[in-house]
């Protein structure tokens, strides 16, 4: 306990290294594979439609408020520093580390108020991390001991918290979706204990222990199928820690993947046919292996510059790290809406990441700024959900996005910024008779010489929003 309180200062003091877009920059489009069954099709075009979407990584690390999974991993990188009492032995460290499972007892948690703050806040898919890199399991596994249902939590009814999660949020009407690590730093096939691991690979050449591979890649199977069979309908499995992948789907041009030394085929092809047969038309996100795996490209801290004729999401963190920390530094809710809009005038869908705390509660900012978000998707949502991209995309402070023969355009507003008195849509070519208004108010506007006007009574009536929407017909 009174490690407890030190780690938790120490951590929270040296966070700089939390944003590391180490792995998942840069992909080469050109290469995506467009799914080509009809029933993975659909649901690839259903989820298109439904724009946002809410991130959750949780799990024992959270109740040190240190960065998920990667201070057990051999690397001299600022993100995997350990911290606290154990840190200056990695053994040692470890064994703390997966000692934490002895005290995790999330006894707040409550899905239900989860899902009720995403729904209001016009969110319509959850994935949640039901395994990270660690290796503990967020839900009932048969193939592990490490394990949610193996803590101090076991005797609460909703220990099997993935399960939980799942139908609270399927019950609000969400797509669901199963963020899985493929690696998995506990489990002695992958960092098998005769070898020390280097680093986040496999500690041993699988090629010369086809056995110990195969047997990895059983469990990887077997872990999957859980999640596929007893958890109600999976619409996406997101799967996590590209370095477990063919050598053939390397790119040179990437950085991270050029330093991956082994082969690590853990044969997708039957996980996703696997998957596929009990959860038909299953979208698989194999992050960053591009090719018939990879369903939807998932840029991670970051907005491509301009629109992706692709299906893609970017994953956001709402705050500054994507597992819990006790001093969250929460972005301002104008700055998530204008996130969302860009991202969808750009084609895309935002996956914004909350963490769940030890106690299995989210800080309260983090419900305030999905109420503020609710508060503006409520009247401007008409805008977002099963839109296309309109060019010119983005320019300037403009977004666009179209549906039937309506436009949208948003004015992206600076802090502060009330609706000025005369606006002209960048880039955007009005028709002279087009019905022009503001979604949420009756007033049609007039278009004088290719600006909007506005009246200065409107202008009261919409107050001052993070961003405004014209609708135009
Ligand atoms: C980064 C982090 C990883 C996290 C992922 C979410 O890759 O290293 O821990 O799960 O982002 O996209």
């Amino acid at each position: 306990m009174k490690f407890k309180f030190l780690y938790l200062i120490l951590i929270a003091s040296a966070l700089t290294a939390r944003l590391h877009a180490q792995q998942h920059s840069e992909q080469d489009h050109s290469k995506y594979m467009a799914p080509t069954d009809p029933l993975v099709q659909q649901k690839l075009s259903k989820w298109q439609d439904v724009k946002f979407g809410l991130l959750m990584h949780w799990g024992t690390y959270s109740q040190w408020g240190i960065v998920e999974s990667w201070s057990l991993c051999p690397e001299d990188e600022g993100w995997c520093e350990r911290r606290g009492p154990h840190s200056h032995d990695w053994y040692e460290y470890k064994k703390a580390y997966e000692d934490i499972a002895k005290e995790f007892n999330p006894t707040r948690f409550n899905p239900e108020r989860w899902a009720t703050a995403a729904k209001n806040a016009g969110m319509k898919y959850v994935v949640f991390t039901t395994k990270h890199h660690d290796g503990f399991a967020m839900f009932d596994s048969k193939y592990t001991d490490y394990k949610i249902t193996n803590t101090p939590f076991k005797s609460n009814p909703k220990s099997n918290v993935t399960k939980e999660i799942l139908s609270a949020f399927r019950n609000q009407g969400f797509m669901t979706g199963t963020y899985f690590s493929k690696p998995d730093w506990h489990t002695d096939s992958y960092w098998w204990k005769y070898f020390p691991p280097k680093d986040r690979n496999v500690s041993y050449d699988p090629k010369k222990r086809p056995e110990l591979w195969q047997k990895f890649k059983d469990f990887t199977y077997n872990q999957i199928e859980e999640l596929m069979t007893g958890y109600g309908q999976v619409d996406i499995l997101w799967l996590d820690g590209g370095w477990v992948r063919p050598f053939s789907t390397i790119d040179p041009n990437i950085s991270w993947q050029k330093t991956i030394p082994y082969d690590q085929d853990i044969d997708m092809a039957r996980i996703a046919k696997m998957g596929r047969s009990h959860q038909p038309g299953l979208l698989v996100v194999d992050r960053t292996v591009t090719g018939e795996f990879e369903n939807y490209v998932t840029p991670e801290q970051q907005i491509p510059d301009h629109y992706m004729p692709i299906p893609w999401e970017s994953c956001i963190t709402m705050g500054d790290s994507w597992s819990y920390i006790p001093k969250e530094n929460f972005k301002s809710t104008r700055k998530l809406v204008h996130t969302l809009v860009d991202i969808v005038a750009k084609g895309g869908n935002l996956l914004l990441n909350v963490a769940p705390g030890p106690d299995g509660e989210w800080h309260e900012e983090a419900y305030q700024r999905l109420d503020e978000i609710g508060k503006w998707m409520s009247v401007n949502g008409i805008g977002i959900y099963e839109t296309k991209p309109q060019a010119p995309y983005r320019q300037g402070k403009w977004a666009y996005t179209k549906k039937a023969n309506t436009t949208y355009a948003f004015y992206l507003a600076d802090e502060g910024e009330t609706i000025p008195a005369k606006l002209k849509p960048e880039g955007l070519n009005i028709p002279a008779n087009a019905k022009i208004s503001i979604a949420g108010n009756q007033k049609s506007l007039k278009l004088k010489d290719g600006s909007i006007e506005i009246p200065a009574k409107t202008a009261v009536q919409v107050g001052q929003q993070p961003v405004y929407l014209f609708v135009i017909n």
